[in-house]
């Protein structure tokens, strides 16, 4: 067996696999997102750990398999986030998260200290709210008593890593995100690390993906049931190790991801950087390869929030059939045409990173009118988030970026009418994964390659990674949607003055 553990968002998820990728048990634990102030965001690491010994526990106790039987663990996570460890590996604050828009004022120092030319050469993204440098200036200038006292700088998976292994260490796909790698070199940026004067031994030791980081010690083998000794590869951060969980590891290929975020990812065989920074360039969890990714902020986000806050009866009611409330709420969106009768949704809750980059921006429902229902406002909110990924998605097209075959996952692909609108937005053939555990199984087989059970990250897809049906664009629908789409677009520009 192989385990894979995604530390989301919204919860963690660990799964077991059988080693032709077949999920054996999975169980979620889910967490609160704490948001102190209008655009911040955090969440404890004590919650994450928790939820990592709760599942790890359950998916053991489910499978009934020998914990001795798991060759290899692999972490999956949200990326960017800030831990921060004194000397005896305590939790300094809570983590500040990857949608947490607070830094801009640490971003432009960046940029001022660093050269926005420079910057863009060696980290190949520009500096941004969303990535960790920016967090790290802001807890020095701003907790500066807590900052004197930090000995460990980790991402969020990396410190489930130290959990499990009490190694201090990343990997090259996550670190990508922090705007401190030398991404081309795979190593970290001495050249940034003085300039922005942040002492390299905070940072963990760097690994390739599959690159064994560790092994599970005693005290972790009792917190959570697993055997001592079992080897923790690098793992990924959650799109790098989705893309290898839905087979994205050659030219051509991509994938959408409707979670909290909305990501497109395209492997590519060489660094591609877009001048503007509109969408990032990282390395990929496949060693000498690199990504192009983009991000926009709140995309299942944006229907978890109306969920929260406009459809306790929908929520309710699925919970006494058993069924899940967004398949309501996905079934009302079904009976308001394309266009949502011309109500236009922007989904900037949290600000937005790709491809406006501007932590300010805000959401909006455009056009509202009596004639408005609920079933409209949730049509909008699913479009608005489409029409966000293909603006994205024209970034790409734009830069040359290969995208031929589309994947989608997350959370909201499960939704047959969003996997449809991305299709019929895109203008393009959408797969579904036939796994709906892609960071998960990513993670999974990037540990078969770390414990030897694979060749290479790509034999490991071959016999692990499936993919489903295809949705095909519709042409008459996808003329539709375009005036709609074309009017998001001008939305944000008439707004931006308002929203500061
Ligand atoms: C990627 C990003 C998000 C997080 C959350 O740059 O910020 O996709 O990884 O899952």
């Amino acid at each position: 067996y192989l385990l894979g553990i995604d530390l989301g968002t919204s919860g963690a998820k660990t799964v077991l696999f059988d080693t032709v990728g077949v999920p054996i048990a999975s169980h979620t634990a889910a967490y609160p997102l704490r948001q102190p102030r209008n655009g911040w965001a955090e969440q404890d690491p004590h919650d994450w750990w928790r939820a990592v010994q709760e599942t790890v526990g359950a998916v053991l106790a489910e499978s009934g398999a020998d914990p001795s039987s798991i060759r290899g663990v692999g972490l999956s996570g949200q990326m960017h986030g800030l831990v921060l460890l004194d000397a005896q590996g305590h939790v300094l604050r809570d983590a500040i998260l990857w949608c947490d828009g607070r830094t801009q004022a640490q971003c432009d120092e960046i940029t001022d200290a660093v050269g926005r030319e420079r910057l863009l050469s060696i980290t190949a993204n520009p500096s941004l709210p969303g990535f960790t440098a920016g967090k790290i200036l802001w807890v020095r200038e701003h907790e500066s008593e807590r900052y004197e006292r930090c000995r460990h700088i980790l991402l969020p998976k990396d410190y489930i890593r130290y959990k499990l292994t009490g190694e201090f260490a990343t990997e090259v796909s996550d670190a990508s995100g922090m705007n401190l790698l030398d991404v081309r070199g795979r190593r970290w940026s001495g050249e940034i690390l003085s300039a922005l004067d942040i002492d390299p031994a905070l940072l963990g030791r760097l690994y390739e993906s599959c690159e064994v980081t560790g092994a599970v010690t005693h005290a972790a083998a009792e917190a959570t049931g697993l055997s001592p000794g079992t080897v923790v590869v690098g793992g990924a951060g959650d799109n790098a190790a989705a893309a290898v969980g839905t087979g994205v590891v050659d030219t051509g290929k991509a994938f959408t991801t409707l979670g909290t975020s909305g990501v497109i990812f395209a492997h590519a065989d060489q660094v591609a950087i877009d001048p503007r920074g509109r969408v990032h360039t990282f390395c990929s969890a496949v060693p000498g390869a690199w990504t192009v990714m983009s991000c926009t902020l709140a995309a299942g986000l944006s229907l978890q929030w109306f969920r929260n806050n406009f459809c306790a009866a929908e929520t309710e009611a699925a919970a006494n059939l058993g069924l899940d409330p967004y398949e309501l709420m996905t079934a009302q969106a079904e009976r308001s045409p394309i266009g949502a009768n011309r109500l236009v949704y922007l989904p900037y809750l949290m600000g937005e990173r790709s491809p406006l980059l501007d932590s300010d921006a805000r959401g909006a429902f455009i056009g509202l009118s009596a004639i408005h229902t609920k079933p409209d406002l949730i049509r909008a909110v699913l479009e608005g988030v489409v029409y966000a990924q293909r603006q994205c998605l024209d970034v790409f097209r734009e830069m040359g970026v290969d995208v031929r075959d589309m994947a989608a996952c997350g959370g909201g692909a499960r939704s047959p009418l969003w996997r449809q609108m991305l299709a019929d937005v895109y203008g393009c053939g959408v797969k579904t994964a036939a796994s709906a555990e892609g960071p998960a199984l990513g993670a999974a087989i990037l540990a078969g390659v770390g414990a030897g059970v694979y060749g290479s990250v790509a034999q490991g897809c071959a016999a692990a990674v499936r993919s489903g049906g295809v949705q095909a664009p519709d042409k008459t629908r996808s003329a539709a949607y375009e005036p709609y789409y074309r009017l998001f677009c001008e939305l944000y520009p008439a707004l931006r003055g308002s929203f500061r």
